[in-house]
């Protein structure tokens, strides 16, 4: 179908082009020097000692939880207002993920209360996710980590250039996990990147990116090894240099469209204001610096969404939900425990609308998705 308004688009121009050109050029396809680069500059950017590239945010998230320890019999606490491979992360290791409510209608990130209650002695981790790259409350956050000896991991997936109190998000927590697949604020298709301050768990994560191996077919191209052994039971989650290049020229521009999103998402704020309280705006005044991944918007309870959407539809503006709850899901139906208190999460999800949001949108377009949502509310 043809949008009159996306709900995402990419910002790709010739530096794109010729940075894959380039690489072809080079003939090193795999793992590299163009990978290196990235990695340093995405370590500059996030202020982390190491930065480690790998296929997907999906695989940080797998290869954060298995270099961190974590394996059967283990909880692990997640948001359920997520998208599904934050949970799925804790299964791959065999170990439980255990699902805490988020704050409110106006914050909907992981509620520390929550997090509180959910501790056991089986609970060795916390995974935050910076919902629509608002930064969750990680002074909080990491207290009770310290407090109850557990492990953090930031899903950092919508938030890269995230600031907290001049910390950057994915520089928080033990580990950082980042998103580039094509709807994300820097892509390279698919992508993702590790951040991490600790020494021996960059090294640990870098060698389960491939295979647990000792060496890389680019160490052997330098002539730096000439041999390997296998260490650890790792896995090909190796990112490729065409998408180092790309991620390298988004890296480039991320700053400049943060900026962008954040100037869009004011000017939504300030236009929706006239359907305010009917249509509620999480994370209005929010602190920090946000990457603004998302535009949501939580629908008055009467409205049914599925109509509402619809009626964007006609009108050729794509929406979308952040999220289907994950404890909902057929395949967590019965790993769920009943007596989770999920409410706001419920009522959230229920409610929730995602509005075209993307750097090259215009103030204009803006003012004709906002005129279809006061429309659609109305019909
Ligand atoms: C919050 C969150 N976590 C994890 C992921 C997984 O990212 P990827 O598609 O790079 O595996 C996504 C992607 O949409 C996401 O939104």
């Amino acid at each position: 179908m043809e949008w009159r308004i996306p709900l995402s688009d990419i910002d790709f121009d010739e530096d794109e082009a010729l940075a894959v050109q380039n690489v072809i050029k080079s003939r090193w396809l795999t793992m590299g020097r163009i990978t290196q680069e990235f990695e340093s500059a995405f370590a500059d950017y996030i202020q982390t000692k190491h930065a480690i590239a790998v296929t997907n945010a999906t695989a940080a998230l797998h290869l954060a939880c298995l270099a961190l320890g974590i394996g059967p019999g283990d909880e692990v606490i997640v948001p359920s207002l997520t998208f599904v491979a934050t949970a799925n992360a804790v299964r791959y290791v065999g170990a439980k993920p255990v699902f805490a409510d988020i704050i409110s209608h106006d914050d909907l990130n992981i509620s520390p209360t929550a997090i509180n209650s959910l501790i056991t002695p089986r609970t060795r981790a916390i995974i935050v996710v910076h919902y629509a790259g608002y930064p969750c409350d990680m002074p909080a956050i990491l207290s009770i980590a310290k407090q109850n000896g557990l492990f953090v991991i930031e899903d950092a997936a919508h938030a890269v250039g995230s600031k907290l109190n001049d910390r950057m998000l994915g520089a928080w927590g033990d580990v950082g996990c980042f998103s580039f697949f094509s709807n994300k604020n820097m892509t390279t298709g698919e992508g993702g990147m590790l951040t991490t301050d600790n020494d021996d768990l960059a090294q640990k994560l870098g060698r389960l990116r491939s295979h647990g191996m000792t060496s890389l077919t680019w160490d052997r191209h330098k002539g730096h090894a000439w041999s390997y052994d296998v260490v650890d039971l790792g896995y090909n989650y190796r990112i490729d240099e065409i998408r180092a290049a790309i991620g390298l020229a988004q890296l480039a521009k991320v700053e400049r469209n943060n900026e962008r999103r954040r100037k869009l998402s004011q000017v939504y704020r300030d236009a929706l204001q006239e359907l305010v309280p009917q249509v509620g705006i999480p994370f209005q005044n929010h602190p920090g610096k946000t990457s603004a991944h998302l535009m949501s918007i939580v629908l008055p309870k009467e409205v049914k969404r599925e109509e509402f959407m619809g009626r964007m539809k006609e009108q050729g503006i794509q929406t979308s939900i952040h999220y289907p709850p994950v404890h909902t899901f057929t395949s967590y139906k019965d790993k769920n425990d009943t007596s989770l208190n999920l409410l706001v999460t419920e009522d959230v999800a229920n409610r929730e609308v995602t509005l075209p949001l993307y750097p090259t949108l215009t103030e204009n377009d803006i003012l004709t998705v906002v005129n279809a949502v006061s429309q659609a509310l109305s019909s």
